[in-house]
């Protein structure tokens, strides 16, 4: 069955400042979209405001699955819905260690109750195809994780909970060579009729192990140019300055 999450016309402003200014983007399940563009464009701002945090201000227009409005639903609504979001930088939760986190997200989402022991059996194989110590379930959430920790956490995290779409914010110049075929990994096995991902990046780097149907550049805040693998390695050789000076042009600056 096909889902679809559209963002159209989307405004946010943080502290009265506008940073998302008409942005459209639709993704539809089956594709695994790239989105690109300079530092402070806003793309981080654009994860911030699909997982519903309080701080990013949606000023205009609308963000729907299956034509259901997301932003009035409660983050762990969102989750419920099938919406799961990646963060360039997750935080540490005191006392909470990975196993049970992610028991109590996987129930939070499906709304049964799945035993300890079958649980721990599906967790169990989904670290085993992401090739993670055991010992890992046992520590505290983001306590002392490496980059690549946190990465492989999160991707745990999306094989259980099997989401219609995935947002993943990539540090890509932080991770390793491992870490980004771990995330590789992940997108590619959840790869089907059902999931379709969004993966924002600087780099071709992970380009190369998930391969993207679409790429899109934001620049100051909106959808610039939008196309196909080839836009991200014409990006690798010319940077984002030609794209810029259009925009820059177009919208009379
Ligand atoms: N919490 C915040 N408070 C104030 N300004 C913010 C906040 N979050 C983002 N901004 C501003 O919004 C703009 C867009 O930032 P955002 O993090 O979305 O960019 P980005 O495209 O993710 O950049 P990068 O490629 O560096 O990760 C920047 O000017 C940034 O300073
Ligand atoms: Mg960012």
């Amino acid at each position: 069955m096909g889902n679809v999450l559209e963002i159209r016309d989307l405004h946010v402003q943080i502290d009265d400042k506008p940073i998302l200014k008409g942005l459209n983007l639709t993704l539809k399940s089956g594709e695994i979209h790239a989105l690109m563009g300079p530092n402070g464009s806003g793309k981080t701002t654009l994860s911030f405001t699909l997982m519903g945090h309080p701080r990013y201000e949606v000023t205009k227009g609308e963000v729907l699955l299956n034509g259901e409005n997301v932003l009035e639903m409660a983050p762990d609504e969102r989750a419920r819905r099938g919406l799961f979001l990646a963060f360039q930088y997750p935080s540490e939760v005191a006392g909470v260690t990975v196993a049970n986190f992610l028991r109590t997200a996987l129930n939070s989402v499906r709304g049964t109750e799945l035993s300890a022991w079958d649980f721990f059996e599906l967790m169990q194989q989904k670290m085993n195809f992401l090739e993670m110590d055991e010992s890992f379930a046992k520590r505290y959430l983001n306590e002392g994780f490496s980059g690549g920790e946190k990465k492989r956490n999160e991707m745990l995290q999306m094989l259980l909970l099997q989401p219609k779409f995935g947002i993943l914010d990539e540090t890509d110049s932080g991770l390793d060579i491992d870490a980004l075929k771990v995330v590789s990994k992940g997108v590619n096995a959840l790869r089907s009729e059902d999931f379709g991902a969004l993966v924002i990046t600087h780099y071709n780097r992970i380009l190369r192990y998930i391969e993207p149907d679409v790429v899109h550049v934001m620049i100051d805040g909106r959808i610039e140019r939008t196309g196909g693998k080839e836009l991200s390695l014409e990006l690798e050789e010319k940077g984002y300055d030609w794209i810029k000076e259009d925009v820059e042009a177009a919208r009379g600056r």
